[in-house]
């Protein structure tokens, strides 16, 4: 995926939920690291990111349909660099 072209596509539909790697729903589920080891189904990968984002799971929208696989790919790809970062 592409992390720029991911990046806006975050800004544009998940940071109202999720500024910063946080999670303003359910406090602990954040996207840093650690929490994506913990929580994600399928464990802290490009792969398990874009299935919730597809899929949603309870008070997280399902993004399949809204984005293309495309853009769903490239905002996955954004996420799971920005935790191997820390989110700074
Ligand atoms: C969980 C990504 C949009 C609410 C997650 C997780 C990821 C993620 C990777 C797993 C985190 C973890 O388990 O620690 C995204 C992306 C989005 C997006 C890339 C945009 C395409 C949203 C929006 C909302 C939201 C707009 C609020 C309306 C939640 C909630 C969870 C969650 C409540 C926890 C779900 C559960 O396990 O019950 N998100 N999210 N997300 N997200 Fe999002």
């Amino acid at each position: 995926g592409d992390v720029g072209a991911g990046e806006q596509i975050f800004n544009a539909n998940c940071a109202a939920c999720h500024a910063g790697g946080q999670n303003v729903i359910m406090p602990e589920k954040t996207l840093e690291k650690e929490a994506l080891d913990q929580y994600l189904a399928g464990g802290r990968s490009e792969k398990a990111i874009i299935s919730q984002v597809t899929g949603g799971k309870n008070a997280m929208p399902a993004f399949g349909g809204r984005l293309s696989d495309e853009e769903i790919a490239n905002v996955a790809a954004y996420v799971l660099a920005s935790a191997e970062a820390g989110w700074e």
